[in-house]
């Protein structure tokens, strides 16, 4: 029996199986409202059989996104028009998480295919980081945040939690990873305050754990708040895994219900060993460490290799990328190749029993 197949329970939601859609910035919004675009994209991948599709990081706030055209879940409008896309992945019986985000000092850039570039300030937007540092040359300096801001971002997570609720959404996952503003404050190379919010390691812990806390009493008890986190820096000085530990044992006890494991992000010098599964270790350290469920994540591509993660225990769900969009139907093929019988979409039954 394969265990990536296998259902799975976290609070009242059953994911049909263990495999995720990770988040994955589409850069296709209109003023933070999602496109047809993404219709297509997130329902292929719940036709294409996955458990859980989680959209794109979704910015709590218009100065929150990366780019002028991120998905972005500030307002009612845009979680209406999130709506039918939620009802599709449900209707593929897939469930539906969005990524709630703020991009901090990584804030106001163009798209990728556009150089990625920073906007500058005639085209971009103030930034907000916990401290007055830029993140690379060409970056504005962002403004160092105050209490009324800290007041303000927390209750904008938690805004955005109840509307992603609204909107038909069944997991959130709070974005503390890859540089942005969460993790800007656990990070001593982005966090230099000196107030309660910065210094030492519980100080640092403190704003994240605050939003963790935000939006686990924003969203509903029975359904599961997962969090991203970059399980290190890469960096001698930098975030480390020993503090990821000490952070998803508090995150574990604030009520969030899985940790995905991921890394870097929080400058831009980092080297990173990039190699297959080379995050997973991160996800069993916090699973045995913390007691905390966790996901796999970094170049996973191949059924067996999933199919391992989970028989050896090294975390409770897989979590894919760009293998996702280069096969939305990896999870159909994964499933036959690990002698699986799981249901296809009935208007593609033809294509199953070949
Ligand atoms: C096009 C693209 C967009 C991405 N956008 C996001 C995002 O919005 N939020 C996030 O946490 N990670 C984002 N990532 C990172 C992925 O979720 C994932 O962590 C990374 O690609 C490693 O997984 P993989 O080896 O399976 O691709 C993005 C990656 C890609 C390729």
């Amino acid at each position: 029996m394969s265990l990536l197949f296998a259902p799975f329970k976290l609070r009242e939601v059953t994911f049909r199986n263990r495999i995720v859609v990770s988040p994955m910035c589409q850069y296709s919004s209109v003023e933070g409202m999602a496109t047809d675009w993404h219709l297509v994209h997130l329902g292929s991948r719940a036709v294409g059989g996955a458990g859980l599709v989680i959209t794109e990081a979704a910015a709590v706030s218009p100065e929150g996104r990366i780019s002028a055209a991120d998905l972005g879940i500030w307002n009612e409008a845009q979680a209406e028009r999130l709506r039918p896309i939620t009802d599709f992945i449900k209707a593929q019986g897939a469930v539906a998480g969005i990524q709630l985000a703020h991009a901090g000092r990584k804030a106001a850039t163009e798209a990728p295919w556009r150089g990625g570039q920073p906007l500058g300030p005639e085209r971009g937007w103030l930034t907000l980081a916990p401290s007055a540092i830029a993140f690379a040359p060409g970056y504005e300096c962002p403004r160092e945040m105050t209490e009324a801001d800290l007041d303000q971002v927390s209750v904008q997570f938690a805004e955005a939690a109840a509307r992603a609720c609204r909107a038909g959404f069944e997991v959130v996952e709070i974005h503390m990873a890859h540089g942005y503003l969460l993790h800007q404050f656990l990070s001593p190379l982005a966090n230099h305050r000196r107030d309660g919010w910065g210094g030492d390691l519980e100080h640092r812990l403190r704003f994240p754990l605050r939003v963790a806390r935000a939006v686990r009493a924003a969203f509903p008890s029975h359904l599961p708040v997962f969090v991203r986190i970059s399980a290190t820096d890469w960096v001698e000085g930098g975030w480390d895994l020993p503090q990821s530990i000490r952070l998803a044992r508090a995150l574990e006890a604030e009520g969030c219900d899985l940790i995905v494991a991921s890394s870097g992000g929080a400058v831009p010098d980092a080297r990173i060993p990039a190699g297959p599964g080379f995050q997973t270790p991160f996800a069993s350290a916090m699973r045995q460490e913390a007691g905390i469920k966790t996901g796999a994540l970094g170049l996973i591509t191949d059924p067996a290799q999933a199919e391992q993660i989970l028989a050896t225990g090294l975390a409770d769900m897989v979590v894919m990328a760009r293998e996702l969009l280069r096969d939305p139907y990896w999870p159909l093929r994964a499933a036959r190749a690990l002698g699986a019988d799981v249901q296809w979409p009935v208007q593609y039954q033809r294509a199953k029993l070949g």
